[in-house]
């Protein structure tokens, strides 16, 4: 059969959503997400021909920023408040010294982590060491560094007990608590409210020869919009910290209720941008702080009250970029854009429905696109349903406020993963480089008889 040179191939014809957004007296400006071209003075463009694609951003006045914000709701109502920045969420060490900078404390929860903020400079007296799994000589190091150590199971109580006597003196520990207050509840940390642990262990620990209580914790969620689960923690760890003064005859020197505090981003279940439901911070502070104040009374020395955030301090400041790579229409559906980032890079968006924006103006036609990532896997998917100006080849989408925990829980998967510039006054500092395939396969060891790659019968 001769071909007709003229006729072009047969496609099947596509049916798309068209939005209300989009049509006569719908079509809506405000709906048009604007061109992401420049960050802290920086063009996005010369970021990525500089340090290559993805990368990872850091605005450094914005991350000073929300730190203050939070600093500065509770101060000013509690003026005994202490920020422990929750290492975990992000332990980049240029992130963790201007928070440090700043005033703040370290939240730790490992031993690996503990060293970062040691390596950082920070006193054993500035550390909570938290987390469910404390080594003997992890315990060691943060009693002779006078850090707060919060026992978080009756072995790891006893595991204390005998550091500290072969230390051969008293030291101070401080306990978890956990309290039924949201489904499902979080009982995974500490010793239960409700059913008497913790005023019980507290009594162990008075008869401890070797250990004093000196503290009460609690970390009741993450993403908490529900002020009422940090009045109810407050009032109940008020309450123990009385109980305790009463029956035990000890002040507590702190109260610590965790983190939880929400970021600007949105959840995929939110119908309304997060922002907007959130409560703003000076109300999480207000909640905390009028109870602590109106019990103060109680206490003979206000207890020192540690917040220890992560994602409402780190999450705004970051940002990923990456550059699209491919785009294809499909039969069903909004086109598919692939991005040079996975989700082995942004892990979080597996609950966050991240905002993103293109480098190209918005003033062009617009289209909702899923976006998925370089991953040569099904569930590589970093957002359903975006809208972006047309998508081309090459254009540049950052992918905003992901400072928290996709960082620390990022893996070289297929790729090794990108560098980390800080942005600071118009100027652009690496704080990761990015990583080479040797930092991947260099801790391997591959035993000598393997290196014979012919099997003997092929031979
Ligand atoms: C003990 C403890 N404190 C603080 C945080 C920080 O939580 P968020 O990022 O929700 O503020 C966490 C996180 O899980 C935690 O486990």
């Amino acid at each position: 059969m001769v071909k007709d040179k003229g006729k072009k191939p047969y496609l099947k014809p596509v049916i798309k959503k068209v939005s209300f957004a989009d049509t006569g007296k719908f079509k809506s400006e405000h709906l048009k997400t604007p061109a992401s071209k420049i960050i802290e003075n920086l063009s996005v463009q010369n970021l990525i021909s500089d340090y290559g694609s993805p990368l990872y951003v850091v605005a450094e006045s914005t991350l000073r920023r929300s730190y203050r914000e939070l600093a500065q709701a509770f101060t000013g109502r509690y003026p005994r408040t202490t920020i422990a920045y929750s290492y975990k969420t992000n332990y980049l060490s240029a992130i963790c010294a201007i928070l440090h900078q700043e005033g703040a404390w370290a939240e730790v929860v490992s031993g690996f982590e503990y060293e970062i903020a040691g390596r950082l400079g920070v006193p054993g007296r500035m550390i909570i060491f938290n987390g469910p799994y404390k080594k003997p000589e992890e315990m060691k190091r943060a009693f002779i560094d006078g850090a707060a150590v919060n026992l978080d199971s009756l072995d790891e109580l006893k595991t204390a007990g005998e550091v500290a006597r072969a230390l051969g003196r008293k030291v101070k520990v401080g306990i978890r608590v956990n309290m039924q207050l949201n489904y499902p509840v979080w009982d995974k940390f500490g010793f239960s409210y409700e059913r008497g642990e913790a005023l019980e262990i507290c009594r162990q620990i008075k008869k401890h020869r070797y250990l004093q209580l000196a503290g009460l914790h609690c970390h009741a969620g993450t993403y908490i919009i529900d002020l009422g689960i940090y009045r109810r923690v407050i009032e109940n760890l008020t309450t123990l910290a009385i109980n305790i003064k009463k029956e035990l005859k000890l002040d507590m020197e702190y109260l610590d209720i965790g983190g939880g505090y929400p970021s600007r981003n949105s959840l995929h279940t939110q119908l309304m941008p997060g922002y907007t439901i959130a409560p703003p911070i000076e109300q999480y502070a207000e909640t905390i702080c009028s109870v602590i104040n109106r019990k103060s009374g109680d206490f003979k020395n206000p207890p020192r009250l540690i917040l220890e955030p992560g994602r409402s301090v780190v999450d705004e400041c970051m940002h990923l970029l990456t550059t699209v790579v491919a785009v294809k229409e499909r039969s069903s559906g909004n086109r598919a854009v692939i991005v040079d980032a996975g989700v082995n890079l942004l892990s979080a968006s597996t609950y966050y429905r991240y905002e993103m924006a293109s480098d190209r103006n918005s003033s062009e036609a617009m289209e909702e696109v899923d976006i998925y990532g370089a991953l040569c896997m099904q569930i590589d998917v970093l957002r359903k349903s975006v809208r972006l100006p047309v998508v081309k080849t090459g254009d540049i989408i950052t992918i905003s406020k992901v400072g928290a925990y996709n960082f620390t829980q990022s893996m070289q998967f297929i790729y090794p993963r990108p560098a980390v510039v800080l942005l600071n006054e118009g100027k652009a500092a690496i704080i990761r480089r990015k990583e080479k395939y040797e930092d991947i396969k260099g801790p391997e060891i591959i035993p000598a008889r393997l290196l014979k790659h012919v099997p003997a019968k092929q031979k």
